[in-house]
Order: structure tokens, then C-alpha cells, then sequence
């Protein structure tokens, strides 16, 4: 498609959205849709048989990228803040800023602590662009040892890409 022939700043004012969805806002208690209860709401949405869903999730590219280009959608956008509120942001922190009780107790272990999203990171995703997602896919999937847990036996590979897309988006 033709974002991907412009430079990165370009393409995302021509595709309005670089590359996805806005970030959504995870509505207060809702719980994430994982394994199969994903792929019946994707069937739901999408208007295809689950077995459909599975199938076009698996033929999505995974941890090389590029990520998928029409396949989020709000409904990956609402699931990836769901995800995101209960999986990931006691460490992340919820606004992509880790709790300084968090980075403290990295800081006195001497480990890495989750990096925090939006501003300088932001000019990683228009300096990087799909290489930069693909990477967040694979530290996503694969996790990093040791505090980053693997998250790939656990979601859709459509998961992952939205919550790469929800990180662009703080
Ligand atoms: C138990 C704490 C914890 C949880 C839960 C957790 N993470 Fe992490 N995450 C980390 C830490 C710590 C790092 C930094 C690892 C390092 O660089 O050594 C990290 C790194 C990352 C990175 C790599 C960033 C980079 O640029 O290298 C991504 C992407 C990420 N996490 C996304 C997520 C997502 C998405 C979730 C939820 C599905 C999640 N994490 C859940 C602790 C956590």
C-alpha cells in the first residue's frame, strides 16, 4: 500500500492513524478475550466462522512484521486497552509510565525496568517504523528474560499487533 513507499511522517498523515486505530480506553472491569473466547467474538465481528478466524489469525505476519495493515480495528483497539489494563500495566504502569515504586524496585535489583512510552518514544515509531513494531512483536510474543513475561501462547497474533499499536498510541 502506499504508506509504506513515503517516509513514515508522511504516511501516517496520509493514512491518518499511522497505521491502526486511535488507542481506546478500556471500559472499567472489562476482562480480556483470550483463546478461544477471542477467535468466537472475531467470528462475531468479522461475520466468518471461528475456524475462519483462527485461520485468518494464523496467516497473519507474526514477529518479522510488517504488521497487518487492515486487520485492527476498534474492536482490536478496545481488546488491546483491555489487555493492556489487566496484563500489562501493573508493570507498565497504565498511561505507558511505570509506577516509580515499580522502577524503584528495578532500579535496586539492578535490572532493567519497562521503558516508558509516548514522547521520545514516539519519535522511535517515526524513526523505526515497522522494523521498530516487528521488534515490539517479538519482545511481546517472545517476552525478555527476566522480568518481561512471553506473552505468545497466550494471545492472537491480531492481540499482539493491536497491543504493538496501542503503544504507538500513548
Ligand atoms: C511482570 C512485569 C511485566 C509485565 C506483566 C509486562 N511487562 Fe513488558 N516489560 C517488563 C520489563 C521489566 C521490561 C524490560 C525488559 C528489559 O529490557 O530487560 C519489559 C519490556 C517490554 C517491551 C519491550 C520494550 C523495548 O523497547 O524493548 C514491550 C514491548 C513490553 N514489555 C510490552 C508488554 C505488554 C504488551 C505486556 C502485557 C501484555 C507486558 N509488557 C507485561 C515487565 C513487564
Amino acid at each position: 500500500m502506499l504508506r509504506h513507499t513515503l517516509n513514515p511522517l508522511f504516511g501516517c498523515l496520509l493514512a491518518l492513524g499511522c497505521g491502526g486505530p486511535p488507542q481506546a480506553t478500556a471500559p472499567p472491569g472489562a476482562e480480556p478475550k483470550l483463546g478461544d473466547a477471542w477467535f468466537d467474538f472475531r467470528a462475531e465481528t468479522l461475520g466468518i466462522t471461528p475456524a475462519e478466524a483462527r485461520a485468518r489469525d494464523a496467516a497473519l505476519p507474526g514477529a518479522d512484521g510488517p504488521p497487518p495493515e487492515d486487520a485492527l480495528d476498534t474492536h482490536t483497539a478496545r481488546e488491546a486497552a483491555v489487555l493492556w489494563m489487566t496484563r500489562c500495566a501493573a508493570c507498565h504502569g497504565a498511561k505507558g509510565e511505570p509506577p516509580p515504586e515499580i522502577e524503584a524496585q528495578y532500579e535496586a535489583s539492578e535490572q532493567n525496568p519497562p521503558r516508558s512510552w509516548g514522547g521520545a518514544a514516539r519519535m522511535g515509531f517515526m524513526m523505526g517504523g515497522d522494523k521498530m513494531r516487528a521488534g515490539l512483536f517479538r519482545k511481546i510474543e517472545q517476552g525478555v528474560a527476566p522480568n518481561m513475561p512471553p506473552w505468545g501462547a497466550v494471545l492472537a497474533r491480531e492481540q499482539i499487533w493491536a497491543l504493538v499499536r496501542h503503544l504507538e498510541g500513548f
